[in-house]
C-alpha cells in the first residue's frame, strides 16, 4: 500500500491574520482536493499560549469566513483539522526551537518516518522583525536540513519567506546573507502572492503561448506601457505597518515589479525556475537607474486625505498612499518606450491591469468617428490597445478601430473581449493554493531568487532614499475615491499621454 511522505509545516506567526485568512484555507483546499503531494502535519508557532483544540476551532473559524468553496465542507474539514498542531514559544526562545524540533521528530516517528526522511517546511508568516531570529534559531536547533540529499537521507528541509523581504538594498541584502548563511538558496522561496494569481500566470502563457503577439512585442510597435495597481481600501486596521512601509515598498518593489518582469523579460529557453527567473533578473536589471536628480521629474507620491486620522499612523506622516513612476528600459527590445507603474490605496476602484498601447498606423487615412471618449489631438485616431485585467473581472481586450455603420469611413474603437468568468468554467484556485503546492513539489518558478529581489530594491532605494531627505517635496494630497494626484495624471500629459480611461 502507498503511504504517502509525511511532511511537517511549521507557520511562525500562526495567530497572525495571514494563516488564518491564506494558509490555512488554502491548505485546506489543497487537501480536500487530494493535490497535496504528502501526508501533511501543520504546527502554527506562536507565542500565545494555546491548545490544538483552540488552534484548530480557530483556523475553522477562518476556512468558514474565507474558504474559496462554500459552505466548509465539514466533514473534510473533520479529518483535516487532526493535522493541525499548535506549538506556543517566543521566536526569540531557543528552547522553543529545540521542544519543535522533538516534536517534529515525534510526528515523524509516529508516521513511520525513517530518521532523515521526513519532509519539513519553515513558513514565515511573523512581522519582518522576527525572520532573522528565526533563522538564527532554527539553525541553531539543527533544523536547517540540508540542500543537497544526504547519503542515506531522502528528507527535505525547505523555508517560505513572506513579503517584505527587506526594507531598502542594504537590509534586503543583510537578510540575504544571513539566510544564505544557514540555508542553500535552493532551499529558500520568497513568496510573492502576486505570481500565484491565474492572470499574471497567464501573462506568459499568453505571450509565449501564442505566435501572433511576441513579434510586436517590442519598441517597433508599442508605444508604452502603463501597470495600474489600484485599491479602493484604505489602510484598514494596518496604519502601523504600513506607515513604516508605504505604497512603492508595500506594493511597487514586489507586485508591480514582478508584474513588469513577466511583461518585459525575453522568452526563457525553457520553462524552469532557474532559466525564467534567469530572465526576470536581466530584465530588472535592465532598468535605468533612477539618478536623483530625476526622480522629482519621474516619481509622483500622494497621500489620501485623512490618512493621518487612521489608527497607528504618524500625525505628521509623508508616507505615500500612491506612487506613479516612468520606468525606461534600457535594452533592445525596449529602448525608448516607457513603462508607467502606478498604485495606490483609496482610488476609485479595485482594479489592476496591464495596458500595452500599440503605435498609430504610420499613415492616417481615416478620420476618428465622434465619440465621447476621445481625447487627444483631433485628427489623431484610438491607438490598439491590449489591456491585461488581473483582477477583479478577469479579462483580455484588444481595442482595435472599426468603422460603424454609414455613410462616413471614419473609426471607432471596439473592443476583442475575452472574459475568464465566460471562458474558464472552473472557480479560480487563490493565489496561495498554487504557492503553497508548488513550494511543497519543489518547484520555484514564481518565487523569488537572491538577485531578483536585490535588483528590485537597487531600482527603488534611490527613491526612498530621495524621499527620505529634508528637500524632497511632501506627498500631495488626493481625495478618497479618486485616482490620485493631479501629478500623476501630469507626469503622462507631459508626454502626450494619459492612463487609459477607466
Ligand atoms: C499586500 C499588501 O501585499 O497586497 C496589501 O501588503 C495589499 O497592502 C495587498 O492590500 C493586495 O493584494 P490583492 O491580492 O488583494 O491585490
Amino acid at each position: 500500500m502507498h503511504h504517502p511522505t509525511p511532511i511537517s509545516l511549521v507557520i511562525f506567526g500562526a495567530s497572525g491574520d495571514l494563516t488564518q485568512r491564506k494558509l490555512i484555507p488554502a491548505l485546506f483546499q489543497l487537501c480536500r482536493e487530494g493535490l497535496l503531494p504528502g501526508n501533511l502535519r501543520v504546527i502554527g508557532y506562536a507565542r500565545r499560549a494555546k491548545s490544538d483544540a483552540q488552534f484548530r476551532a480557530e483556523q475553522r473559524a477562518g476556512v468558514v469566513a474565507h474558504g474559496r468553496v462554500q459552505p466548509l465542507d465539514a466533514e473534510n474539514w473533520e479529518r483535516f483539522a487532526t493535522q493541525l498542531f499548535y506549538h506556543a514559544a517566543n521566536f526569540d526562545d531557543p528552547q522553543g526551537f529545540v521542544s519543535l524540533r522533538e516534536r517534529i521528530e515525534h510526528l515523524e516517528v509516529e508516521a513511520g518516518v525513517v530518521a532523515g526522511h521526513g519532509h519539513r517546511l519553515f513558513y514565515l508568516a511573523t512581522p519582518p522583525e522576527a525572520y532573522p531570529g528565526i533563522i538564527s534559531h532554527l539553525g541553531a536547533a539543527g533544523l536547517q536540513g540540508a540542500a543537497l540529499a544526504q547519503p542515506g537521507s531522502h528528507g527535505w528541509t525547505r523555508i517560505v519567506i513572506e513579503k517584505p523581504f527587506g526594507h531598502d538594498l542594504a537590509s534586503a541584502e543583510a537578510l540575504n546573507a544571513h539566510v544564505l548563511s544557514i540555508f542553500h538558496e535552493r532551499q529558500v522561496y520568497r513568496i510573492d502572492h502576486y505570481l500565484g494569481k491565474e492572470t499574471v500566470q497567464n501573462i506568459l502563457a499568453f505571450r509565449l503561448g501564442n505566435s501572433i503577439f511576441e513579434p510586436l512585442w517590442n519598441h517597433n510597435y508599442i508605444d508604452h506601457v502603463q501597470i495600474t495597481v489600484a485599491e479602493e481600501i484604505g489602510v484598514e486596521g494596518r496604519g502601523g505597518y504600513y506607515d513604516s512601509a508605504g505604497a512603492i515598498r508595500d506594493m511597487l518593489q514586489n507586485h508591480i515589479l514582478q508584474v513588469l518582469a513577466l511583461i518585459a523579460m525575453e522568452p526563457p529557453a525553457t520553462f524552469n525556475a532557474e532559466a525564467v527567473r534567469n530572465e526576470k533578473v536581466k530584465v530588472l536589471q535592465a532598468i535605468r537607474t533612477l539618478a536623483h536628480e530625476s526622480i522629482d521629474h519621474l516619481a509622483v507620491r500622494g497621500q489620501y486625505a485623512g490618512y493621518h486620522d487612521e489608527s497607528g499612523v504618524a500625525p505628521t506622516s509623508t508616507t505615500e498612499t500612491f506612487v506613479a513612476l516612468r520606468l525606461q528600459i534600457d535594452n533592445w527590445r525596449w529602448a525608448g518606450v516607457p513603462f508607467y507603474l502606478r498604485t495606490g490605496k483609496a482610488l476609485q476602484q479595485r482594479l489592476t491591469e496591464v495596458v500595452i498601447q500599440f503605435r498609430q498606423p504610420p499613415l492616417s487615412l481615416f478620420s476618428h468617428a465622434e465619440h465621447e471618449d476621445h481625447v487627444g489631438p483631433a485628427d489623431e485616431m484610438e491607438p490598439n490597445l491590449l489591456v491585461l485585467r488581473i483582477q477583479p473581472d478577469e479579462a483580455i481586450t484588444l481595442q482595435i478601430g472599426l468603422k460603424p455603420p454609414g455613410p462616413e469611413m471614419a473609426l471607432r474603437p471596439v473592443a476583442l473581449d475575452f472574459r475568464y468568468a465566460a471562458g474558464f468554467t472552473d472557480s479560480t484556485p487563490e493565489a496561495y493554493e498554487r504557492l503553497l503546492l508548488d513550494v511543497l513539489l519543489g518547484d520555484a518558478t514564481l518565487f523569488i531568487r537572491r538577485d531578483e529581489v536585490e535588483a528590485a530594491w537597487a531600482l527603488i532605494t534611490p527613491v526612498l532614499e530621495h524621499w527620505d531627505s529634508p528637500h524632497a517635496p511632501v506627498p500631495a494630497t488626493y481625495p478618497r475615491g479618486s485616482w490620485g494626484p493631479d501629478a500623476a495624471m501630469e507626469l503622462l500629459a507631459r508626454e502626450k499621454r494619459r492612463w487609459r480611461r477607466m
